[in-house]
C-alpha cells in the first residue's frame, strides 16, 4: 500500500492522518466541511512543527510529511487509494451512506476500513458489495501519539483483508490487537462506562473534576483522569458512543447521564470547542503542547 485516505477530518481523522504522513503514505484527508480540514490541517501542521522542537523528527521528515498529505472536500479524490480509514460521526446511518458511496467510488481492490467504537463492523460492512473487504481499524485518541489499533473482522471479513490491515498497522509504526465483532469491542468495553461513572459522580456532586481526576491518576495510575480524556474524546462524540452501545447492550451505565446531555445543549464539547470539564481557550487541541 502506498496511499490511504482518511475520510472525516475530525479529532481521530487528523490524528490518523498524521500516523500516515508521518510513515512515509501520501494521505488524502476527506471532509464534508471546509472549516473541519482547515482546524485539522492547522492542527496537523502544528503537531509536527512540536515533533520538530523535541527532535523526534528532522525539519526535512516533518515538511516531507506535510507535503504528503492533501485535504480535500471532494470525496472523489478517495478514488485512487488502496485503503480508505472512515472516522466520521458515530452513527450508523451515516457510515452505511458513506461506505455505499466509497463502494462505489473505490476499485475493487481497496479496502475500506472503519474507525468505528461501537458499531459493528459487519453491518457497516453489509452498506457495500464488498462485505469481504471491509474491516474494523479502531485507532486510540490520540492516533498520532497512542500505539494501539484495535483490528477486528467482520462476519464475512476474508483473512486476506485482515492480513493486510495487520500489515498496515505495522507499517503505520501502531500495535494491532485482535477483537470479535462486538459492542465496544475490548476498549470501550471499560471506556464507556468508566468514563459515564465519572460524570455521574459531578452530576451528583461527590466531588470536582478535578478532583476525581486527581483521584484516579494517584490512585489508579491512570496518566489522564476521565474528566480530561473525556473533553479529550469531545462530549458529543461520547453521546454517540451511549447512543450506539445502549441500545445494543441495555447496560444502564452506558446510557447517557443528564449532565452529558446539558454539557453538549450548552455547546460544552470539551477541547475541541474550548470548554468542556476544563476551560481550554488557547490551547492546542491535539497534544502538540505534550
Ligand atoms: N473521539 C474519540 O476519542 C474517538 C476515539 C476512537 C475512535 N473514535 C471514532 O472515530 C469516529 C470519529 O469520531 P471523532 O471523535 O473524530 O468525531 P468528530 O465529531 O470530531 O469528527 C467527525 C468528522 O466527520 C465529518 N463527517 C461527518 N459525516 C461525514 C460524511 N458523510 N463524509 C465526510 N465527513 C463527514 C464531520 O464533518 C467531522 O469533521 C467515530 O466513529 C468515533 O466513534 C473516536
Amino acid at each position: 500500500m502506498r496511499k490511504i485516505g482518511v475520510a472525516g477530518a475530525g479529532t481521530m481523522g487528523a490524528g490518523i492522518a498524521i500516523v500516515g504522513v508521518r510513515a512515509g503514505f501520501e494521505t488524502v484527508l476527506f471532509d464534508l466541511q471546509g472549516a473541519a480540514l482547515e482546524r485539522a490541517r492547522s492542527q496537523i501542521e502544528a503537531f509536527l512543527q512540536a515533533s520538530v522542537r523535541k527532535k523526534k523528527l528532522t525539519e526535512q521528515q516533518a515538511d516531507a510529511a506535510l507535503g504528503r498529505l492533501q485535504c480535500s472536500p471532494s470525496i472523489s479524490e478517495l478514488a485512487e487509494c488502496d485503503l480508505v480509514i472512515e472516522a466520521v460521526f458515530e452513527d450508523l446511518a451515516v457510515k452505511i451512506d458513506l461506505f455505499r458511496k466509497l463502494d462505489g467510488l473505490c476499485p475493487e481492490s481497496t479496502i475500506l476500513a472503519t474507525n468505528t467504537s461501537t458499531l459493528s463492523v459487519t453491518e457497516i460492512a453489509g452498506g457495500t458489495g464488498r462485505p469481504d473487504r471491509v474491516v474494523g481499524m479502531h485507532f486510540c485518541l490520540p492516533a498520532q501519539l497512542m500505539k494501539l489499533v484495535e483490528v477486528t473482522p467482520g462476519l464475512i471479513t476474508s483473512d486476506e483483508t485482515l492480513a493486510k490491515a495487520w500489515a498496515l498497522c505495522e507499517n503505520l509504526g501502531q500495535e494491532a490487537v485482535q477483537t470479535r465483532d462486538s459492542p465496544g469491542f475490548v476498549l470501550n468495553h471499560f471506556l464507556v462506562p468508566f468514563n459515564n461513572d465519572a460524570i455521574r459522580l459531578v452530576e451528583q456532586a461527590v466531588a470536582e473534576p478535578a478532583e476525581i481526576d486527581r483521584a484516579v491518576k494517584q490512585g489508579l495510575g491512570y496518566p489522564m483522569g476521565p474528566c480530561e480524556l473525556l473533553d479529550l474524546i469531545g462530549l458529543d462524540t461520547q453521546i454517540r458512543l451511549c447512543e450506539a452501545l445502549y441500545p445494543v447492550t441495555l447496560d444502564p451505565r452506558v446510557a447517557a447521564p443528564p449532565l452529558l446531555r446539558r454539557m453538549v445543549a450548552a455547546g460544552h464539547l470539551g477541547r475541541k470547542s474550548g470548554r468542556g470539564f476544563f476551560d481550554y481557550e488557547g490551547h492546542a487541541m491535539f497534544g502538540a503542547e505534550r
